[in-house]
């Protein structure tokens, strides 16, 4: 029989790295032995996958012998360190940083719109996009596929656990800052002062009962590093060069889960009924569009599943070829893990 591959979860410790161990537990048992990798500061910390105890290991040169895929579920400039050492030594690299996305020798892959860009990794490393991004893609390759995708314009809302563990620990602490304070809201800078110092660490702005117009970090002519991700990585992965992207990416209150306002022009004429029949039989998509029964996609019921449920669908009213729709991705799991888990999955053939 043959062997089955090792894999590496590095970050396990984190936001995505925990929800990483969650996925590989529940989808088919694939791997062989699995190790867990993190900072020294968590070496010895003992972690559950597939129902087992895992003690997590110090980050080292040595941690990667043997090892045939890893993801990595680091901090970018913690990955452009630590991804070229393990695919020197033959490891093939899922990272979920920032870091590799942009490089024309890296794929970008997202299983519903481009699995076969996993074979062509010169470097040994396959980026996973953005979370905002994967939120929109199994929609758009779809949609894109039918009708031809020329442009669309997007505003997203997106939740406190984009920002790592670090940010949903800081929503929670800024909802208890506020809770149960009734008159907050009324006069100006009330709710700042009683979130308190800190409260612009980890989004720019106090975020309970508050909504911020930034995502990421800033770039030239006022962009978010966000907003250009979304742009860039829908281009590299629908493979559309001259995609034109409008975004704005905005942090709102949620604990998890990615939602997306979104405007999209495609070549040949569409309509609301023939967008939602392609979406219905999208991978990786479920259709949630009931408005008369108020069913539509929210985050609250978004979390924890793996598909990205998209509503709201309605044919453009002043504009030719166009529809409008609401998408809500986990950004924990298709935002990242799960996404990152099929993408290693594809891998299998070669590996056994
Ligand atoms: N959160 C999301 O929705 C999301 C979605 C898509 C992609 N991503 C990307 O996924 C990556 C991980 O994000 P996250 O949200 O999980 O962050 P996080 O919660 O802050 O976790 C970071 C992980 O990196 C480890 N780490 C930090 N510094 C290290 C070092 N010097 N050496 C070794 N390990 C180190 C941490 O280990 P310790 O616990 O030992 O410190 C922890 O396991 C980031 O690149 C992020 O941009 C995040």
């Amino acid at each position: 029989m043959s062997r089955k591959p090792t894999l590496a979860v590095v970050g396990a410790t984190g936001a995505v790295g925990s929800v990483m161990l969650d996925v590989i537990s529940r989808r088919a048992d694939v791997w062989g032995e699995i190790r867990l990798i993190a900072s020294p500061r968590s070496a010895g910390r003992k972690l559950r996958v597939r129902g087992e105890e895992v003690t997590v290991q110090a980050i080292s040169e040595e941690v990667f012998e043997g090892v045939d895929v890893a993801h990595f579920d680091l901090p970018d400039e913690v990955s452009a360190h630590w991804v070229p050492i393990a695919a020197a030594k033959g490891v093939i690299v899922v990272d979920k940083s920032g870091y590799f996305r942009m490089d024309p020798d890296v794929p970008l892959v997202v299983a519903e719109a481009n699995p076969e860009a996993v074979r062509n990794r010169p470097k040994g490393i396959i980026a996973n996009a953005n979370c905002t991004t994967l939120a929109l893609i199994p929609s758009l390759a779809a949609l894109n596929r039918s009708f031809g995708l020329v442009s669309m314009s997007v505003a997203s809302y997106q939740a406190a656990s984009g920002a790592g563990q670090a940010g949903f620990d800081s929503l929670y602490d800024q909802l208890g800052a506020v809770a149960g304070k009734r008159d907050l809201g009324t006069v100006s800078g009330d709710v700042r002062e009683a979130i308190g110092e800190g409260g612009d660490d980890t989004f720019g702005a106090p975020l309970a009962l508050n909504v911020v117009p930034k995502v990421g970090g800033w770039r030239p002519d006022g962009w978010t590093s966000e907003e250009l991700k979304v742009r860039n990585e829908s281009r590299k992965i629908l493979d559309l060069p001259d995609l034109k992207v409008a975004s704005t990416c905005v942090r709102v209150p949620v604990a998890t889960g990615h939602s997306q306002a979104v405007h999209a022009t495609f070549s040949s004429p569409v309509s609301a009924d023939a967008a939602r029949k392609v979406l219905a039989e999208a991978p990786g998509v479920t259709v949630v569009d009931d408005p008369d029964n108020n069913v539509y996609p929210m985050p609250i019921d978004a979390t924890g599943r793996d598909d990205t449920l998209v509503g709201r669908i309605r044919t453009s009213i002043d504009f030719d070829n166009s529809l409008e729709f609401f998408v809500v991705g986990d950004n924990l799991l298709k935002g990242a893990a799960l996404n990152s888990a099929q993408t290693a999955e594809l891998l299998l053939p070669e590996l056994s």
